[in-house]
């Protein structure tokens, strides 16, 4: 089967064909609600989450599949020490397709080598986020028209927050986008990131550790929450875990048709007085994994 592991799996065409589809299901989605019929989905979760697995898991459920699987790694034979490899080939002869979340970067494409079944990395470690990005390129497609032109700020925990990689990786590939980096100087984007992306495209981009310095030049804020299971010092997450604080006294400045964006869970960063501002699309944004998710899964497994 087919996998997707990094957002770079898919070719910027294949993606069109992933949203055109995504939208086509938000229209009508009458016309898929049996589409998956007798198909199972696998879900993996050795780490927490709510919206990618209920996403994936709601996505499957309304395209007529049904869906296995654990969110709580300790209620499976993991615990008894099963290997990764073990795991993942008895699941793929249960499933048809598995969403796997993992704490190791590059988990899900160890895995891969052991899924004869189309295999998605649904978050692995720091490292990389793909179906995240798929629901954050749709929100940005609704709300813009489209990928060129634009100031992206990616603002916060930029070392440790694996959408940020990702959305990166993915956005770098559309023209004349200009990326500006916030976040505090001990949470940069990893150097790997700016090597092999940002200059090795010669890419427009600049680091600052002020969001007021740059927001009124952005059209789409992607706000970002610090990755408190990352951080090895307890002492070092608190100094740093309030270092932006989105309000309406900061927005003041920023464009009126500024799209604000946030994988979330939020903790912090941006304050809920913002949440009824007509910029704020990160409940929509949450809204669009599921939709794209089912265009993901659709695609996959072949069925239309
Ligand atoms: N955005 C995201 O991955 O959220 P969850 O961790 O709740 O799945």
């Amino acid at each position: 089967g087919r996998h997707l592991i990094d957002p770079q799996d898919f070719t910027v065409e294949e993606l069109e064909e992933i949203f055109q589809l995504a939208e086509e299901i938000i229209e009508k989605p009458e016309n898929f609600t049996h589409i998956c019929d007798g198909k199972v989905l696998g879900t993996l979760f050795f780490e927490p989450s709510t919206r990618t697995r209920l996403s994936f898991e709601a996505a499957m459920l309304r395209l007529g599949g049904k869906i296995v699987g654990f969110s709580e790694p300790g209620s499976s034979s993991v615990t008894k020490g099963e290997n990764l490899p073990d795991t993942i080939r008895t699941v793929a002869a249960y499933t048809d397709i598995i969403a796997m979340r993992h704490p190791k970067e590059g988990a899900p494409k160890y895995g891969s080598q052991f899924c004869d079944i189309p295999l998605i990395n649904a978050g692995d470690g720091g490292h990389q986020h793909p179906t995240q990005t798929l629901t954050d390129l749709l929100t940005i497609r609704v709300a813009k028209g489209n990928f060129s032109n634009l100031t992206i700020g990616l603002c916060g925990d930029l070392k440790f927050g694996r959408t940020v990689h990702s959305l990166i990786k993915a956005m770098s590939r559309y023209d004349n986008i200009r990326f500006i980096l916030i976040s505090p100087n001990e949470l940069q984007t990893p150097e790997y990131i700016k090597t092999e992306i940002l200059d090795k495209k010669a890419l427009d981009y600049l680091e600052v550790e002020r969001l007021e310095e740059v927001i009124d030049q952005l059209d789409i804020l992607y706000m970002t929450r610090v990755q408190k299971e990352r951080f090895f010092n307890e002492a070092d997450y608190i100094r740093l875990k309030d270092s932006y604080i989105l309000d309406n006294v900061k927005l003041k400045s920023a464009k009126s048709d500024l799209t604000i964006l946030h994988p979330l869970p939020r903790v912090n960063e941006i304050s809920m007085e913002v949440d009824n501002d007509p910029r704020a699309w990160y409940f929509k944004q949450a809204k669009y994994g599921m939709f794209v998710r089912m265009a993901l899964i659709v695609k996959l497994l072949g069925v239309k």
